[in-house]
């Protein structure tokens, strides 16, 4: 198959792609514009590989996704560009109503051309990649979000997924395109833009700063390995059925303060050397600060539908994954220090600090 994969030189995009490249036989196309997200660096391993290919689009260029698609002439798309910081999309929404609302629209109305000039008698799958936060947030026991759960974004982010999740929807329903979506709890692992929650801890921790927990730490993420994460949206995209939706969750459902303190004890254990001066524990840097506005109580996926139908379940356990994520960091400090002091984007003009 020819597999087009918007938002490849993201986090979970790339590992979609190293996925694709070293463990099935498919031809991939990563489209990405390359916000101050995208990393073609995460690529490494897989960008010498012949079945793999890169465009550098913006999502909300009709006609450059409509070239692109009359030349590719994929079989699959897996749409996984998209804003996805909550907290940016706090401070300046307008990108995530373009990208992830007009982005969406755009490539939908463009692959319903796309497949209309060429009818095809095999499979064709626009399978859109979402988040659990569509759901709102959970208070206490709640039970988890299903598939059946009534919509209730909270923030800018995640109203504009909610709304890309309804295109999408209304686009199969009106136009009978064959869609498929998976909507998803926290990811974390190699290669995660060091804004993010577990990331930024552990690199602040190496720097010796302060770990700023937002407000008291109780609130609650489920939290899911991204390979594992990979692995079920390339089993979606082959074998989903058109028009469901599947939930997906690694049934991790951990507190921000034990998250931050469980890294703080597996880089006493494994880090033990890189100690910055004047720091006696890892824990010692955990700060509290000010919550961050509408601020999600708890998530928590009911992925037995995907289980049941498709045969997926996580491999990593929370315990094995965040051991390998913390040793990944800890051997890859060239990633992280080209993000870090921006070289990841002057070398994409072929300059270096
Ligand atoms: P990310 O921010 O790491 O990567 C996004 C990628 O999209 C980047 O490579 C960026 O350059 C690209 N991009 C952004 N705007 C674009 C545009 N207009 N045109 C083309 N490319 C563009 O995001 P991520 O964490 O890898 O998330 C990927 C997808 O999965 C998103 O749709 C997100 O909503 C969803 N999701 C993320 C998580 C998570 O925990 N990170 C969980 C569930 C679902
Ligand atoms: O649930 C899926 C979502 O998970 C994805 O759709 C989003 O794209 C992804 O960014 C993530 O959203 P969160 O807001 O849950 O992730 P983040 O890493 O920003 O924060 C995780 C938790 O940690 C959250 O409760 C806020 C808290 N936090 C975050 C940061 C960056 C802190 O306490 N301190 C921090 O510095």
């Amino acid at each position: 198959m020819k597999v087009i994969v918007t938002g490849g030189a993201g986090f979970i995009g790339s590992a979609v792609v190293r996925y694709l490249i070293q463990e099935t036989d498919h031809q991939v196309l990563n489209l990405d514009k390359l916000t101050y997200a995208g990393n073609l660096a995460s690529l490494q391993e897989v960008s010498q590989s012949e079945r793999y290919r890169f465009a550098q689009i913006d999502i909300c260029d009709a006609a450059a996704v409509a070239e692109l698609l009359q030349d590719y002439q994929p079989d699959a798309i897996m749409h996984l560009a998209a804003e996805s910081h909550v907290d940016r999309s706090i401070t300046d929404a307008a990108s995530f109503m373009q990208t992830n609302i007009i982005g969406t629209y755009t490539l939908l109305e463009q692959v319903r051309h796309y497949l209309a000039s060429h009818p095809r008698e095999s499979h064709f799958i626009f399978h859109h990649v979402s988040t659990d936060e569509v759901y709102g947030d959970l208070e206490g026991t709640d039970a988890l979000f299903t598939e059946q759960t009534p919509y209730a974004p909270s923030s800018p982010y995640s109203a504009s997924k909610a709304s890309s999740d309804h295109l999408v929807r209304a686009w199969h329903r009106t136009y009978d395109l064959p869609v498929v979506l998976t909507n998803c709890s926290n990811n974390y692992g190699p290669y995660h833009f060091p804004e993010k929650f577990i990331p930024h801890m552990i690199l602040n921790a190496l720097d010796g700063k302060p770990l700023p927990v937002y407000g008291d730490g109780t609130q609650i993420r489920d939290w899911l390995y991204v390979e594992d994460h990979a692995r079920a949206l390339v089993h979606v995209m082959l074998e989903g059925k058109a028009g469901e939706t599947y939930n997906i969750g690694g049934l991790n459902e951990k507190r921000n303060i034990d998250v931050v303190q469980t890294l703080c004890d597996l880089l006493e254990e494994l880090a033990a050397d890189k100690k910055p001066e004047g720091v006696t524990q890892y824990r010692d840097l955990i700060t509290f600060v000010a919550d961050r506005p509408g601020h999600d109580l708890r998530y928590a996926i009911d992925a037995s539908k995907i289980e049941q139908e498709l045969g997926w379940k996580p491999q990593e356990t929370f315990a094995s994954g965040m051991r390998k994520t913390v040793q990944w960091y800890l051997n890859n400090p060239g990633w992280w220090q080209d993000v870090l002091n921006g070289n990841y984007q002057l070398e994409r003009i072929g300059l270096t600090q």
